[in-house]
């Protein structure tokens, strides 16, 4: 391991108001995602969805990272060029997911362990050689009667732990994911407080296994009421409460924390992310930055629709939703950029 290199990329990871975009949906998600608006579900449509992304003009001006998956970093572009190269080319940081998913815990009702510890350290020394630079592992914790439990939290929190350690071993950052879903009737509070006991957890287990914070980014979730809880808070509740869970439990050594978006619309989101830039931003030991998926590709995706002739649409679509979060991470979003 080289601490300084880790240091030095976990910073630029979050440096100059960018943020990471996440094109790492497995092949399953990413079907799903097709098959409802109709797109065909084939490696090549896959391959060309990715390309549209990665060669998006101006990308980089506001993305510093893109997370990839196990296909993609292997495809190139129609003409031959791996998207490796087209990405360290647009000034962008490969990155890779690593988690084999989220699967049943035994012994668990309704609750999920994220599996791909076994084998780990030789996929990552691969990964490594290919050029990423950083890596992710996502856990998921559900809120409901009774739920999560003291196991659930604990086994994810060391699983994520021992990944991190193993990232850092062979000189990739991990970006540590621990996301509290979104579903459920459950309030801004309860979120709060699962959200705090989790990230509580996962910390204590990255101290035990020797994780360097100083080379990690946290990726979680925004402190965000129940998709079906009757009370919805107004973004400055949100940004409030988010904020004030992240500076219990968060240490200052890790140098950024980039958001999950966990379903939110690509609006609000960046309103989110702005409020708390604005609130808060020249008061917080660590860098508010995103780590998007669905709140980046989402309209470009639908733009796309499988067809070549929307390619040119779609990226722009995709760009104006990077540049929203660059902007919101400056807290210089307003809604008015979506009319332009
Ligand atoms: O692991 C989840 C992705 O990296 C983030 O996806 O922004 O659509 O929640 P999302």
């Amino acid at each position: 391991m080289n601490a300084q290199e880790l240091i030095d990329t976990a910073r630029t990871l979050v440096a100059g108001d960018k943020g990471l975009l996440a094109m790492d949906e497995s092949n399953p998600t990413c079907n799903k995602r097709f098959a409802r608006l109709g797109i065909p579900q084939t490696e090549e449509a896959r391959r060309a969805y990715r390309e549209l992304i990665v060669t998006t003009p101006g990308l980089g001006e506001s993305i510093s990272g893109v997370i990839l998956y196990d296909e993609t970093i292997r495809q190139s572009k129609k003409d031959g060029t791996s998207f490796i190269k087209v990405i360290t080319d647009a000034g962008i940081i490969p990155g890779i997911k690593v988690d084999a998913g989220a699967k049943e815990m035994a012994g668990y009702p309704g609750e999920k362990i994220t599996e791909g510890l076994d084998g780990l350290r030789g996929r990552l020394a691969e990964y490594s050689q290919m050029g990423a630079r950083f890596a992710k592992w996502r856990a998921v914790i559900t809120i409901g009667d009774r739920i999560p439990s003291r196991g659930c939290i604990e086994a994810n929190a060391q699983a994520l732990a021992r990944y991190a350690s193993l990232c850092q071993e062979v000189g990739l950052v991990p970006v540590v994911e621990p996301e509290v879903l979104m579903d459920g009737e459950h309030t801004l509070e309860r979120c709060c407080e699962v959200t705090e006991k989790v990230l509580r957890t996962v910390f204590d287990q990255l101290y035990t296994e020797r994780v360097m914070l100083e080379g990690m980014i946290l990726k979680p979730n925004m402190v965000l009421p129940g998709l079906t809880c009757p009370k919805q808070e107004a973004v400055d509740v949100v940004a409030d409460a988010t904020v004030k869970c992240l500076l219990r439990v968060v240490p200052a050594a890790v140098p950024g924390i980039a958001f999950l978006s966990g379903g939110q619309s690509g609006e609000l989101a960046s309103t989110r992310l702005n409020a708390m830039n604005v609130r808060f931003k020249s008061r917080l030991p660590w860098a508010l930055a995103f780590s998007f998926a669905r709140a980046i590709q989402q309209p470009a995706l639908e733009i796309w629709q499988g067809k070549e002739f929307n390619v040119l649409a779609a990226q722009q679509a995709l760009y104006h939703r990077a540049k929203c979060n660059w902007a919101a991470r400056r807290g210089e979003y307003t809604a008015a950029m979506e009319k332009t």
